[in-house]
C-alpha cells in the first residue's frame, strides 16, 4: 500500500480519478476542495457516471482488481483509484449508484492499524447522503462519489491568506493539468470538467472550469510541417506527427504548465489522454531552441522493447532501443529525426531574430517580482549576465517613495505606501505586480554597469518627485475611504 502511488502528484492522481469517471461515461465531473475556517479538510471528485453496481463494489475496491475493459477504456491495471488516493489522502470513502440499485459505499483508513486490505461497509443512508448533496451535477440516476480525508499535501495553517494562496495555486495547476491531459477528451466528447471550493460555513464558491489546453494548438504552420515519420517496430507501425510552432506565442498553449521550454520534445497519447507531455526519452538532449519542436505520438499501452507505461499513467518510459528506432524513422519525403530537429531550430532562430535579438539586454528579474512577470520579462529579453534586480519594500525614514540601491541591485520602495497601494488587500513578497513591472521597465537601466552618468541621475530625481507626489496622492484617497 505505501509503495502505491509514489510517483504521484496531486495533479497526477485527480487526473486518474478523472480517468474512472470518464470510464464511467460520465459528462459532469466535479473536483471540490472543502475548507473549514482557515483550514482545508478534504477532497470530493464526483461524477454523474454509471456508478458502481453493489455486487461490483468489492473489486472495485481490490488492488488489480481489473476488469474487463473495452477499446476506448482509459482503465488498464486495476489499481488507479486506490493508488492515486493513498498517495494524497489517509482516508478514502467510495460512495456510488448504479442505475436501478441502491446506493452503496466502502471506505478505507489507511490510519486504522490494520494491516490486510479489508475495508468498511459504509451505511446505505449515509452512501445516499452524499450522493444526493449539492454537487452542482445530478447523481441522482447514478454516480459515484470519491472523498479523500486526512490529505497530506493540504495546508494546515491559521492564516486565510495562506489558504487562499493555495486555492489559487492550486486550481490553477490543476486546471492546466486537467486541461492538458484530457483535451482531446474535453474538445471531442461531451463532457465538463469543474473545479470549485466548499466553505463549510458559508456554501460553495466560483466554479473553475477545465478548458481544453492542446499543445499543438498554433494559429498558423510552417510549409511543409507538420511530417509524419514512419519508426519500424515489427508488427505494429509507430508515427511520429513532427511539429514546429511558427514562434513563441503567449497562447496557454504554447506556454503550457511547467513552461514551454521543458514541454519541447514528445507527447504521447493513448485512447485520446495525454500520458506525457515532453521530453526526448533519449533522441536529443533537451535544448531552448528546440522550443518550438513538439512531436505527437499516439500508443496503445506498451509497445514491447520499445516503451512502457507507469501504472501512474503521468510518465511513458523509453527503452534502449527507441532511440535506435526513432533514428532510422523515415518520412514519405525521406525526412529524418534529424533534419526534423534542424528545421524546429532554425524556425527558432529566425522567429527570434526578429522580436528579442532587436531588443536591449536587461538585468533578470530577482526579488519581489510575481514568477509569471519574472516569466514575462526573461522570455521577452535577452537577459545580462549578471545579478538580477529587485524590487522590494521596506521601512524608510523619509516620505520618499524610492531609494535606488545600486550597490545590492534594489530598487526599495517606501513600506509607508503599501497599504495604500495594496488598496487594503494583504500584500506579500510579489505583490504590486503592475507596479513593480512598472518600475522595471522604467528604470532597470540604471542599475546596470558600474556607472551612472548626470542623466541617470536627473532621471531618479524627476521618478522620485513624481513617484512621491503620486504615492502620497493614493494614500490619502485610501485614508479618506476608510
Ligand atoms: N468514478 C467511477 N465510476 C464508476 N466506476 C468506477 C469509478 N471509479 C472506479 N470505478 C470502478 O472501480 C474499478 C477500479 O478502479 P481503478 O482506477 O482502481 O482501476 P482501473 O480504472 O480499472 O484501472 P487503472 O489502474 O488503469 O486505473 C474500475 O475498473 C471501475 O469498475
Ligand atoms: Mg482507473
Amino acid at each position: 500500500m505505501d509503495a502505491l502511488g509514489r510517483n504521484h502528484s496531486l495533479e497526477t492522481a485527480l487526473a486518474d480519478l478523472v480517468d474512472n469517471s470518464i470510464d464511467a461515461g460520465a459528462t459532469k465531473v466535479l473536483v471540490r476542495f472543502v475548507q473549514r475556517g482557515t483550514r482545508l479538510v478534504g477532497l470530493y471528485v464526483v461524477d454523474n457516471g454509471r456508478g458502481i453496481e453493489p455486487d461490483r463494489i468489492d473489486a472495485a475496491m481490490t488492488i488489480g482488481g481489473q476488469r474487463t475493459y473495452t477499446g476506448e477504456d482509459l482503465g488498464h491495471f486495476g489499481v488507479g483509484l486506490k493508488a492515486a488516493s493513498f498517495s494524497q489522502a489517509a482516508s478514502l470513502t467510495v460512495l456510488s449508484r448504479a442505475a436501478g440499485h441502491p446506493a452503496v459505499g466502502r471506505r478505507w483508513q489507511l490510519t486504522s492499524g490494520r494491516r490486510d486490505f479489508t475495508c468498511e461497509i459504509v451505511p446505505g443512508t449515509f452512501a445516499a447522503a452524499e450522493l444526493d448533496r449539492n454537487w452542482m451535477l445530478s447523481t441522482s440516476a447514478s454516480g459515484t462519489v470519491i472523498r479523500w480525508d486526512q490529505v497530506n499535501g493540504l495546508p494546515s495553517s491559521n492564516d486565510p491568506e495562506q489558504v487562499d494562496e493555495f486555492l489559487s495555486r492550486t486550481i490553477s495547476h490543476l486546471q492546466g493539468h486537467l486541461g492538458l491531459t484530457f483535451h482531446r477528451i474535453l474538445a471531442h466528447r461531451n463532457i465538463q470538467i469543474v473545479i470549485d471550493v466548499e466553505e463549510v460555513a458559508s456554501g460553495v464558491g466560483v466554479r473553475h472550469p477545465v478548458a481544453p489546453l492542446d499543445p499543438f494548438a498554433y494559429p498558423d504552420t510552417l510549409l511543409g510541417w507538420p511530417k509524419d515519420l514512419k519508426v519500424q517496430t515489427g508488427e505494429t507501425g509507430l508515427l511520429l506527427r513532427c511539429h514546429i510552432w511558427p514562434r513563441r506565442s503567449n497562447s496557454p498553449e504554447y506556454r503550457l504548465p511547467g513552461g514551454a521550454e521543458a514541454r519541447q520534445g514528445l507527447y504521447f497519447y493513448r485512447r485520446g489522454r495525454l500520458l506525457h507531455a515532453g521530453g526526448w526519452e533519449g533522441i536529443h538532449a533537451p535544448d531552448p531552441r528546440l522550443q518550438l519542436a513538439r512531436v505527437c505520438i499516439d500508443i496503445d499501452g506498451d509497445t514491447a522493447g520499445l516503451f512502457a507505461m507507469n501504472p501512474e499513467k503521468s510518465r511513458v518510459s523509453a527503452g534502449p532501443r527507441f532511440a535506435q528506432a526513432v533514428a532510422k524513422a523515415r518520412a514519405e519525403d525521406g525526412t529524418t529525426i534529424t533534419d526534423y530537429l534542424q528545421a524546429a531550430e532554425t524556425a527558432w532562430v529566425i522567429a527570434n531574430r526578429r522580436t528579442t535579438a532587436r531588443r536591449k539586454a536587461v538585468l533578470p528579474p530577482g526579488k519581489g517580482f510575481h514568477p509569471k512577470v519574472s516569466r514575462e520579462i526573461r522570455d521577452e529579453l535577452p537577459l545580462l549576465p549578471e545579478e538580477p534586480l529587485n524590487i522590494q519594500w521596506k521601512r524608510f525614514t523619509t516620505d520618499a517613495f524610492l531609494e535606488f540601491d545600486r550597490g545590492t541591485r534594489t530598487l526599495w520602495l517606501n513600506r509607508a505606501y503599501r497599504q495604500a497601494l495594496l488598496g487594503g488587500r494583504r500584500g506579500g513578497g510579489n505583490d504590486v505586480p503592475v507596479l513593480k513591472a512598472l518600475l522595471f521597465l522604467l528604470a532597470e537601466n540604471v542599475f546596470e554597469g558600474a556607472h551612472f552618468g548626470a542623466r541617470d541621475k536627473d532621471n531618479m530625481d524627476l521618478w522620485q518627485e513624481v513617484l512621491t507626489t503620486a504615492a502620497k496622492a493614493e494614500r490619502s484617497t485610501f485614508e479618506a475611504r476608510s
